[in-house]
C-alpha cells in the first residue's frame, strides 16, 4: 500500500467518497456534488501549506485510489478520520493506513494527542481506533458536513511511543 499527498486529479475519487450514500452512511449521508470540487481545492491549499495532511490510500495492485487518511487540526485538537472505497474494503487497508498515518505524526512531533469520532455504529472504525492504540475518551455530538450525529470519542497520544 502507498500513500501520497491529495493531488489535483483526485477530483472522481473525491466524488465516488463523498456522494455516494453507502460511503457516508455513517458520516451523515452523502455531500451534494457541486460542493466537491471547492472542498478539493480547500484540501490541496491546506496541504501546501502543511497544516494538514490528506493522504490518498493506493493499494499495491491498483492504481486507483482506494481511500484516504486525513490528520487536520482544528479548535485546538488534532483530529484522524479515514474511509475506504466499498470494493476494497475488509483488506486491513484503513487500519495499515491508519497505523503508517500515526507512525509518520509521532516522527513528526507536531500533533499531540490525537481525536478521532467514529459514529457509535461504526463497527470497523471503532474496531479501527482499538488495534491502532487509541484509548475510549466518551461519547459525543460531531458534526460533520454540517450534519450531527453520535459518535465515541477515541483519544491516542502521538508524543508518546506506540
Ligand atoms: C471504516 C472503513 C474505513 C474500514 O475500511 P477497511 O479498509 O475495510 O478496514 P480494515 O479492513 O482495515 O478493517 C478495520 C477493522 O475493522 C474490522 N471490520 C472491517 N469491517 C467490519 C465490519 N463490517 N464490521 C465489524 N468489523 C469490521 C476489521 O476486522 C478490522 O479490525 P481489526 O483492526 O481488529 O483487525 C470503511 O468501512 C469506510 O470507509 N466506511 C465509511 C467511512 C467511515 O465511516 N469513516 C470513518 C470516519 S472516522
Amino acid at each position: 500500500m502507498l500513500l501520497r499527498d491529495v493531488e489535483p486529479a483526485d477530483l472522481a475519487a473525491y466524488v465516488r467518497m463523498r456522494c455516494d450514500p453507502v460511503m457516508m452512511t455513517e458520516l451523515g449521508g452523502p455531500q451534494p456534488r457541486e460542493r466537491i470540487p471547492g472542498q478539493l481545492q480547500r484540501d490541496l491549499e491546506t496541504v501546501s501549506e502543511g497544516s494538514a495532511w490528506i493522504k490518498m490510500i493506493v493499494p499495491d495492485d491498483s492504481m486507483q485510489v482506494a481511500g484516504t487518511v486525513t490528520l487536520y487540526s482544528h479548535d485546538g485538537i488534532s483530529e484522524i478520520g479515514w474511509m475506504v472505497l466499498p470494493e476494497f474494503r475488509g483488506r486491513g487497508l484503513a487500519s495499515e493506513a491508519v497505523r503508517v498515518v500515526l507512525g509518520l505524526a509521532r516522527a513528526d512531533g507536531r500533533w499531540g494527542l490525537i481525536h478521532a469520532f467514529p459514529s457509535r455504529t461504526n463497527a470497523a472504525s471503532n474496531a479501527i481506533c482499538r488495534s491502532a492504540g487509541f484509548s475510549p475518551a466518551g461519547e459525543e455530538e460531531t458534526t460533520f458536513a454540517g450534519r450531527t450525529f453520535q459518535t465515541n470519542h477515541w483519544v491516542v497520544d502521538s508524543s508518546a511511543p506506540a
